[in-house]
């Protein structure tokens, strides 16, 4: 298929083009393959080990197309199966978590906010990182609706005004200073989030952080595409194609496909 040794990377459904497109921009050299399980969304209800079976199909079906490096691109899938994952394979597997340490590390008001999915923030990953930080008041709070609203192409529709703010008010009143996106969807909700929320918040994901990750895991395994060939970008979906084409804003090499 002419994309040998590409950067694969997976997410529950579209949310992770978030990641795709902080990577894209810092390498874009590299190839990248997709792949959108949308049909199993949202991840972030669903067992410990649903998800864990529903990583390793995605991740079977990126290393049949030769990919050198796995990026979980889901805070959902990170945190539940991540472990389980570098169990099973030998390529390098990068996973992204809600950026609490960025956000305690910085807050002036000792009050942060996290917004995640259900799976997240039940992890036991994610609740050991939060224990580390005991000093500073973290609220938690499931985006319950979201990712379907965004899986649905309603990013801009008032029901997702409605739950943004019911989930944002009780933050607000507690004068959060930071506002930590804890699911590769919710950047997409950024425009949203900024109607609601007063100026001083500031809004932390894991973007930027993943692609410098990733690129430094790429060095230190010998593993950075070197040619100076277009590279290629190729996009996979077992659900809804337009919206996936709607959040990536184009349509080159963006296919529907069972997996
Ligand atoms: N995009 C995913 C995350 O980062 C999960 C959404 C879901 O399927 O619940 O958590």
């Amino acid at each position: 298929m002419g994309n040998v040794n590409a950067i694969g990377l997976f997410d529950s459904g579209i949310g992770g083009t978030s990641i795709w497109k902080a990577i894209n921009e810092l390498l874009p050299n590299e190839n990248t393959i997709y792949l959108a399980d949308s049909k199993n969304a949202p991840y972030g209800l669903r067992t410990k080990e649903e998800i864990v079976a529903l990583c390793y199909k995605n991740v079977d079906f990126l290393l049949e197309q030769n990919c050198k490096i796995i990026v979980v691109a889901c805070n959902t899938a990170t945190t539940n199966a991540i472990k389980e994952l570098r169990a099973k394979y030998t390529v390098p597997i990068i996973g992204i978590e809600p950026a609490i340490k960025t956000a305690a590390n910085r807050t002036e008001t000792q009050t942060i906010g996290i917004l995640a999915t259900k799976g997240t923030l039940n992890s036991e990953l994610f609740n050991r990182q939060v224990e580390s930080f005991a000093s500073v008041n973290i609220m938690e709070q499931v985006g319950y609706g979201l990712v379907e609203l965004i899986e649905n192409g309603q990013i801009e529709s008032q029901e997702m005004t409605q739950l943004l703010t019911s989930y944002l008010k009780p933050m607000i009143e507690a004068d959060i200073d930071y506002l930590v996106l804890g699911c590769s969807h919710y950047p997409y909700l950024i425009p949203a989030i900024q109607k609601i929320i007063p100026e001083n918040i500031k809004i932390i994901d894991s973007g930027e952080a993943v692609a410098k990750q990733t690129k430094s895991i790429l060095e230190n395994n010998n593993l950075l595409n070197n040619s100076h060939g277009k590279s290629t970008q190729i996009f996979y979906t077992n659900g809804n194609l337009t919206v996936l084409k709607n959040i990536l804003g184009f349509e080159e090499n963006v296919f529907g496909r069972e997996f």
